[in-house]
């Protein structure tokens, strides 16, 4: 209802500002911009929404009204800016319905649109569009951040026909750009292996990234894009535009290249098996994408999307994340009462904030002493701890740990109480085998009782403890074998929208009751990185592979767009478990003290000397930190280059301190030496550098002081040549 008033007081306000600006003109000009960007779209005289631009600001727009794009004017539609199927649309179309009476067109007419100041910094406007014949309306609702020069656009498509409307395509966004070249970069990869970079060309046709997968969908491929225009995409300059759709479900972004040389990029939920039937006087909401220009490079867009992640996107943004010790890799299923106390007194001596007790605490039926059985009995294992979780959680605590606990409530193994009572709540074909993946079943949370189950979970398990101030959420599958026994047969296709929603409000009602539970997003480790998790979860599992060099490259990739706050990064036993690759114990730390830095090993199988470098690489880190979690990012080299030698920095907002860390990823040969061009710094004021986790520095600068004007233009040159040779240096103004 509220929803509805909403609609018609946006509606009203709509034709007002049509009804102002139509005195003068026949045609009008709409204008979305940030301090830096803008974006614009214009009305034809029949009422057709075009679109124009999107980039740099321009501040007279005027021309747009009477632009031409000599094309045959018999011959399909100029560019707009949300097309759809039917009329004379032949790209893509970001919206595609069949309507109540059978009717395959849809044609948009402007009927007004709203703009509304959230505050000093976001301004919201709405655009009204409906069908030229049918009572189908659609908004399209743009959010203008503008220090951050970042917009936001969702869809809310009404139904007011005579009876149902089926959705086909129902895209967030639509995008056209004109260049000479584009460049589209995307993050593509596999378990333990997230977030690959790579930049393709794009050529006449449609590129498109999507999946299918239904739960875990970063896993492989990513809805996070950058496209270089002109040119191959560079880190310092060039026109950048870069986007990331906040979904948690199955996506789809294209990237058209037309015959007019035109880049159209849609990006939304993904059309496929997902046709919605939107019933009569109904609404329905796509998810928000976020999207960005730079004229920096890739390095703007990053600094763009990270400053809108920690004003908007990610949960709880402001707040220091802890260091943690988390159970996994140095116990797996194997621990009891005094293991693990063991563990916490050896987190609390190196200094660590907290304590995450992983898989395997729960189940007694069915034990969960491997990934076979237990999932879904969620109640802690007498014989592993007989005096419960609080009594853990309570020593963790004495020793000045946070205290934090897995869960995965989403799944179910076959061989579990919950499996063999609830055979409807689980995810599969009517008449099909139910296929496991990692021995288990995903429940089905288009169902409420499902959806009641699953915050029941979370809820009972902070319940254990009050000391429990950390959760880490996991889900180890995706979807196969589609199939809801709760959803009725002819709306069998909303499962895969159905489930994403049913997650949201789990997550919603988790966030009313504990506002302040610290939520990790874990999908096997990768597989839940999306600005549509985040905006409940103040932290991502970035991947399951903790080996360091593997690392370089997976947080390499997800810190293009998601900033270091949120990225869990582990220093693991080397080998570990997923290479057999040998690493310094300083590599390793080096590494993940560029994130959200953590342990997962077992302390007690440290020597002493490692026990030592780990307690100062700690306490330094704890000093820097504030730096990498709300700093700039700077990527100084990348790991893909020829040189393979990666380095970045991190700047505080007033350029007064900054953390630069440099890693050889293979051996250099004996004549090379690295030139890290400092650019995050201010060309004005004086900084001394001070090399951290050495007792003795290699560099010839370390300790001395130089002008911020020397550093960005000459940089530094640590002799860093030797496979896994790393440094990290402090920064600061004198
Ligand atoms: C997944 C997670 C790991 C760990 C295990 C426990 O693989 O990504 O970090 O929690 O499950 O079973």
């Amino acid at each position: 209802m509220k929803n509805t008033v909403a609609f018609i007081l946006f509606f009203m306000m709509g034709f007002a500002s049509i009804a102002q600006t139509q005195k003068n003109k026949t045609s009008q000009l709409i204008e979305f911009s940030t301090q830096d960007i803008s974006m614009f779209a214009s009305v034809t005289e029949d009422s057709t929404l075009l679109f124009h631009y999107f980039g740099k600001k321009i501040q007279d727009a005027s021309p747009f009204l009477d632009k031409r794009y000599y094309r045959r004017q018999d011959y399909g539609t100029d560019n707009m800016m949300y097309p759809t199927a039917g009329g004379k649309n032949f790209r893509e179309p970001a919206l595609r319905v069949t309507h109540a009476d059978g009717d395959l067109n849809t044609e948009l007419v402007f009927l007004g649109y709203a703009k509304r100041k959230i505050d000093e910094n976001r301004t919201e406007t709405t655009v009204h569009l409906k069908d030229r014949k049918l009572p189908l309306y659609v908004d399209l609702i743009v959010k203008a951040f503008y220090k951050e020069n970042v917009f936001s656009q969702y869809v809310v498509i009404t139904n007011e026909e005579k009876s149902a409307v089926r959705l086909h395509n129902f895209y967030s966004f639509f995008l056209p750009i004109k260049s000479t070249a584009y460049y589209l970069n995307s993050f593509t990869g596999d378990w333990a292996m997230e977030m690959g970079l790579s930049e393709t060309l794009l050529t006449r046709g449609i590129k498109s990234i999507e999946t299918k997968k239904g739960v875990r969908v970063t896993r492989n491929e990513s809805p996070s894009f950058l496209v270089a225009l002109d040119a191959p995409l560079n880190e310092n300059f060039g026109e950048v535009i870069g986007g990331s759709l906040a979904w948690s479900g199955n996506y789809k972004l294209n990237f058209e290249l037309d015959e007019f040389d035109v880049l159209n990029i849609t990006t939304g939920i993904n059309p496929y098996a997902s046709d919605y039937l939107l019933a009569k006087k109904k609404s329905f909401k796509t998810p928000e994408i976020i999207y960005t220009f730079s004229n920096q490079g890739a390095g703007g867009i990053s600094r763009n999307l990270h400053d809108w992640a920690r004003n908007y996107g990610v949960y709880d943004a402001k707040t220091i994340r802890p260091t943690l010790l988390n159970s996994w890799e140095g116990a797996y299923f194997d621990f009891n009462e005094n293991s693990l106390k063991t563990m916490i007194d050896d987190a609390a001596d190196l200094g660590l904030e907290m304590f995450v007790l992983d898989d395997g605490w729960f189940g007694n039926t069915y034990p969960r002493n491997n990934p076979r059985a237990g999932l879904g009995d969620w109640q802690v294992n007498h014989t592993k701890l007989p005096k419960g979780i609080d009594d853990i959680a309570t020593y963790a605590v004495s020793k000045g740990l946070q205290f934090g606990i897995w869960i995965e409530p989403e799944m179910v193994n076959p061989e579990s109480e919950l499996a063999k009572s609830k055979p409807d709540w689980t995810v599969k074909s009517k008449s099909r085998a139910v296929p496991t993946i990692r021995n288990q079943w995903l429940l089905d949370l288009t169902n409420p009782a499902v959806q009641d189950f699953v915050f029941s979970v979370f809820d009972n398990t902070i319940q254990l403890s009050k000391n429990i101030s950390y959760i880490k959420w996991d889900a180890n599958r995706h979807v196969e074998s589609v199939g809801s026994s709760y959803l009725s047969k002819d709306l069998q296709s909303h499962f895969w929208i159905d489930y994403v929603q049913g997650l949201y409000n789990v997550y919603e009602r988790i966030r009313e009751k504990h506002p302040n539970i610290i939520v990790q997003a874990c999908g096997s480790g990768g597989g839940r990185v999306d600005y549509g998790a985040l905006k409940y979860q103040q932290e991502v599992w970035t991947s399951d592979n903790t080996d360091a060099l593997s690392r370089v490259f997976i947080q390499y990739g997800t810190n293009y767009i998601f900033p270091a706050l949120v990225t869990g990064s582990h220093v693991s036993s080397s080998p570990n478990h997923q290479t057999n690759n040998q690493t310094p114990l300083k590599f390793r730390f080096d590494l993940a003290m560029s994130g959200r830095l953590g342990m997962e090993l077992q302390p007690k199988a440290m020597s002493d000397a490692e026990k030592e470098f780990a307690k100062t690489a700690i306490s330094n880190y704890k000093a820097i930190r504030d730096i990498v979690m709300f700093g700039d990012l700077y990527r100084i080299s990348s790991p893909y280059d020829k040189q393979a030698y990666y380095s970045l920095m991190y700047v505080d907002k007033k350029k007064e301190k900054a953390v630069v860390y440099a890693y050889s990823i293979k051996y250099q040969g004996t004549g090379f030496t690295p030139k890290l061009r400092l650019h995050g710094l201010d060309p004005n004021k004086q900084y001394r550098i001070k090399e951290l986790n050495v007792n003795k520095s290699s560099f010839w600068g370390d300790g001395k002081v130089f002008s911020g004007e020397y550093l960005i233009n000459d940089g530094i040159n640590p002799p860093l040549r030797k496979i896994y040779d790393s440094a990290v240096f402090s920064i600061e103004e004198i």
